[in-house]
């Protein structure tokens, strides 16, 4: 069977990583969360004195940057990938609160978006990826066969957000987590590189009233289709 490239952008918290997971567990492709990328820098930024407050040093990043490799290896316990930052399991860090609040504007920096996109387009030069994000679509793999662009309403994302940190024993408030998500929608929308749109030839799915059982059958669909034509 022929191999694929598969791009799933949208906004943030849309279920995006679930069905990208979900569908390269059963299709055996490689799955690749481009999100964690831009986090697993924030938190190298955070943690090495970059990002101090609400002040970015971005001469130091722009150096540091040629450093900070990311990768992804299989967790044997979750049955999924965990992001690695310089060779460092920053799986569980790069989710909190502290690092969600910073994310935006690290990934508007131009010279960021490059090294990550190069990362990016180097983890699917063989096809047979789905890979998760803003601009997959429309930036990294403006060839994939199958795009599909996510959304849901803020209100249901956040809610969405406030159980998966609950599970996890983390704090954050409904009305906080609601805020962070409306003000990365704006910031993720527009910012001058690579702003977060829908590719013209994406599929549109609104997930807003659809269990993950449903979207997963959807996907599976939509991926059946292009490789048995
Ligand atoms: O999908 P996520 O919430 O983990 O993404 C974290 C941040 O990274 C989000 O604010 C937008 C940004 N991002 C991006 O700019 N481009 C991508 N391809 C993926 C994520």
């Amino acid at each position: 069977m022929k191999k694929i490239t598969i791009a799933i952008d949208g906004f943030s918290s849309c279920g995006k990583s679930t069905m990208a997971k979900d569908l390269a567990r059963e299709v055996g492709y490689i799955y690749i969360d481009s999100g964690a990328m831009y986090r697993a820098v924030t938190l190298y930024s955070i943690e090495n004195g970059i990002f101090d407050g609400d002040v970015i040093d971005t001469e130091k990043l722009k150096k540091a940057i040629k450093d900070i490799q990311i990768s992804f290896r299989p967790n044997p316990e979750t049955g999924r990938p965990d992001t690695y930052l310089n060779g460092v399991n920053v799986e569980n860090k790069i989710r909190t609160m502290g690092v969600s609040s910073k994310v935006s504007p690290i990934s508007a920096l131009d010279f960021v978006r490059e090294a990550m996109v190069a990362q990016q387009q180097a983890m699917g030069k063989e096809k047979g990826i789905v890979m998760d994000g803003r601009d997959i679509g429309t930036t990294v793999f403006p060839d994939a066969e199958l795009k599909i662009f996510v959304t849901a309403t803020p209100e249901i994302r956040a809610q969405r957000r406030f159980d998966e940190l609950k599970a996890k024993g983390q704090e954050g408030s409904f009305e906080e987590i609601l805020e962070n998500v409306k003000q990365r929608d704006y910031i993720d929308q527009h910012r001058e590189v690579s702003p977060l749109r829908k590719a013209d030839d994406a599929l549109l799915l609104d997930n807003s009233n659809l269990s993950i059982e449903q979207q997963k059958e959807w996907l599976s669909e939509q991926f059946g289709k292009i490789v048995n034509k």
